[in-house]
């Protein structure tokens, strides 16, 4: 099968394209390099350097599927600059939903995100939890949600969105390379390599066990496993939304405490103030994503997750230095 993936020189989509390639699949990577990297493209993808607003040039019935990760992440830099994202997030899908459905291509699996559900009333989150986003980042994975449905309902699309939780690790010559860098385990990995004084905690008063943030932690391999299952879910008309995260929460302290152990550095911590819109805990209930794609996630150690990240950030440090 043939597979558009846009936003694959990026962390998540440049390992599912890796995945897609190494089930035999024939992949074109659609990406404008605003924060990707040409050299994050999986050898063997077909990379077209260009904007999903412009899909409508490259796309046609050749394709099986779209897989959508295309988009910016940044939480904070969405709070200042709202409409750079409802440009980019929300108008740049509208556009390439339009260019799908003129060139027929009738499937979709995107990337949306726990920051649709906000603060959540109840830990795990489930996929029918009220959906109150707490920055525009949020507020555009929930508009694009939205538009899904419509789409599907519409024009028959067989769609599947994706609401990862924190996803972390490396595949192979694929991980994490954020520029800037606003995710705990990188920005820890990166005082083990002293590119970073210390670990700034934002908040240790929360009302967790140690008092520091709980977060669900999923390896990115596991997570493109997922991307795999959903094309074979989709079904036309409709829209399936599921979460992805392993159900397992660790503290900000005890992600801290895992790369010590498997870095042999002391990494010094500073705590800082609570940052607003930082819910205590986020924990998914991955239950739908077992039933309905029939995922079963088999990397949830967390020391094995941060031990490939740290792999991934030496082998980038040593590629920087030559
Ligand atoms: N990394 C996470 O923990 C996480 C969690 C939840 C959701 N997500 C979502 O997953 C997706 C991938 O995240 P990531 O961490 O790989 O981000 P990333 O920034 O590494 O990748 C996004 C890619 O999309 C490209 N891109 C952005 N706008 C584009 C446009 N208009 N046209 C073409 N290419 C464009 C960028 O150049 C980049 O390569 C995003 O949609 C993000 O919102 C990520």
């Amino acid at each position: 099968m043939k597979y558009l993936v846009t936003g694959g020189a990026g962390y998540v989509g440049s390992v599912v394209a890796q995945h897609l390639l190494e089930a035999g699949h024939e992949v074109t990577v659609l990406d404008n390099l605003s924060t990707g990297f040409s050299e994050g493209v999986p050898a063997g993808a077909a990379f077209v350097e260009g904007d999903i607003r412009d899909a409508a040039k490259w796309l046609d019935s050749s394709y099986e599927a779209v897989l959508h990760f295309a988009a910016f992440s940044q939480v904070g830099e969405s709070v200042v600059k709202p409409e750079k994202y409802w440009d980019n997030n929300v108008g740049g899908t509208m556009a390439l939903l339009a260019a799908m459905r003129e060139a027929g291509v009738r499937k979709l699996v995107f990337s949306s995100t726990a920051a649709t559900y906000g603060e959540p009333e109840q830990v795990p989150i489930v996929e029918t939890a009220p959906t109150q986003p707490t920055n525009p980042y949020g507020a555009t994975k929930l508009a694009v949600d939205h538009m899904i449905t419509g789409e599907a309902a519409a024009h028959g699309l067989g769609a599947v969105s994706l609401r990862y939780f924190n996803v972390a690790g490396a595949y192979g010559a694929q991980g994490e390379r954020h520029d800037p860098e606003s995710h705990l385990i990188p920005l820890v990995l990166q005082v083990a390599q002293g590119r970073r004084e210390a670990i700034s905690v934002f908040g240790d008063d929360y009302p967790t066990p140690d008092g520091t943030c709980v977060r669900d932690y999923i390896h990115v391999a596991d997570l493109a496993d997922a991307h795999l299952l959903a094309l074979t879910a989709a079904q036309p008309g409709e829209h399936l939304i599921c979460n992805l995260g392993n159900g397992e929460g660790f503290s900000v302290r005890e992600v801290i405490e895992t790369v010590r152990q498997v870095t042999g550095h002391p990494i010094p911590e500073v705590v800082a103030p609570r940052r607003g819109g930082d819910p205590a805990v986020l924990v998914a209930s991955a239950a739908a994503a077992r039933e309905k794609l029939g995922w079963n996630p088999t990397r949830a150690d967390l020391a094995g997750i941060v031990a490939d990240a740290w792999e991934f950030a030496q082998t980038i440090s040593a590629a920087r230095e030559q």
